[in-house]
């Protein structure tokens, strides 16, 4: 049996809507892109949403629309994928990364507080795996401070903190559509705010600093991370189902939690009672004294692809190279990173696989006790 780590969602409705758009002769800037972001604007629930190409991008255009600079400091989290802190570098801003909670592996509030100085312009929170951040505690912090807060909500569409959606905690937010995220445009992102220059700015940016409808009037410099119509109309038909996929998603979550939940080798993922979380991936954490390299290569050898997420940010080679980050700085992030372990997730996971999976893990672990 081969599995694989995650699997877009996608039926004929999707495929109809593209080719739709291929039939139509409009391939950007038309229809779809308007419809697209007026839903997920609706769906988030904020005023504004500007579609981009990648989260990556959306980050990047956040952290530039609030004019952070050379000189100005964001603190962030070193657990996360390695865009979100590069979105602060790209502006020649210092990365101030402070260490995570090992329950939700999300940013430390107390740890947040401790690293603001003169230069702290912003917090950019990550919702790590589809669990929100502990957004009462940090957007209090922010208040104090006067301090700007980005969400990367790139893996947490649907995220609920104490009711309210990850996404409308901060001043601005983005979403990302990567085909192993719970919604997919292929590449895609989007960035949601209420904040009207935020909006008309990032809107700029995107489109390589047009501000008026002039097609060669530029008022600034600006990308091309525009997001053409038939992701747009991808889009626009997995956000139709995103409440379906969701729970599809938190129904292999449970099934896992059930098998694994005997395992005790198996740290599994925490969800705090004040959060409902949009399961992105199912991380689990291999107990100490096991080898995980091991394990990786015998469920490979079964069939079973895994990942490790998420190496620490810190430690990648360019971190430690040109921003002076070592080993032994984050020391619960770098706990975390070196025994967690991504298992095959998406929404249509069958329970012969879970079974299958969970058979192979434990194999594993049994040949790779230290
Ligand atoms: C936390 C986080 N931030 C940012 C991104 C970047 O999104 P993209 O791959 O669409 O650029 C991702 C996606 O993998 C992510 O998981």
């Amino acid at each position: 049996m081969k599995v694989r780590l995650s699997k877009p969602h996608i039926d004929k409705k999707d495929i109809d809507a593209v080719v739709e758009v291929l039939k139509s002769g409009t391939l950007s800037l038309g229809p779809k892109l308007q419809e697209f972001k007026t839903a997920f604007a609706k769906y988030i629930g904020t005023k504004h949403a500007v579609a981009v190409n990648s989260g990556t991008s959306g980050l990047h255009l956040i952290v530039k629309s609030m004019g952070i600079k050379k000189g100005d400091e964001v603190i962030t989290t070193p657990f996360s994928f390695v865009a979100s802190s590069n979105a602060i570098l790209f502006e020649g801003a210092k990365v101030v990364f402070v260490d995570i909670e090992k329950t939700t592996y999300n940013i430390d509030p107390k740890e947040i507080e401790k690293a603001i100085t003169p230069k702290t312009k912003a917090i950019l929170v990550v919702h790590v795996f589809g669990q929100t951040a502990d957004m009462t505690a940090i957007m209090k912090i922010a208040k104090k401070h006067n301090l700007k807060v980005i969400e990367d909500a790139c893996e947490a569409i649907g995220a609920l903190h104490k009711g309210k959606k990850a996404g409308t905690f901060g001043d601005a937010a983005v979403f990302a559509f990567y085909p192993n995220k719970q919604m997919t445009t292929g590449e895609g992102g989007m960035i949601v705010t209420n904040d009207e220059n935020i909006a008309t700015l990032s809107k700029s940016y995107k489109n390589q600093g047009r501000d008026t409808m002039a097609w060669l009037g530029h008022s600034r410099i600006g990308y091309n991370y525009r997001l053409d119509e038939m992701s747009c109309a991808l889009g626009i038909q997995q956000l139709k189902k995103i409440n379906k996929i969701l729970k599809m998603r938190e129904a292999v979550a449970k099934k896992y939690i059930k098998i694994l939940g005997k395992n005790k080798d198996v740290i599994l993922p925490t969800v705090l009672k004040t959060n409902k979380e949009s399961w992105f991936v199912f991380v689990i954490q291999l107990k100490d004294g096991i080898n995980r390299q091991g394990v990786i290569e015998y469920m490979k050898e079964k069939g079973i692809a895994t990942n490790i997420y998420f190496p620490a940010i810190h430690l990648q080679e360019f971190y430690k190279r040109d921003h002076g980050f070592k080993e032994g700085h984050f020391p619960i992030t770098e706990a975390i990173s070196k025994r967690t372990l991504a298992l095959p997730f998406f929404s249509e996971l069958t329970q012969k696989e879970i079974n299958y999976v969970c058979k192979t893990l434990t194999e594993a672990i049994k040949l790779n006790k230290k």
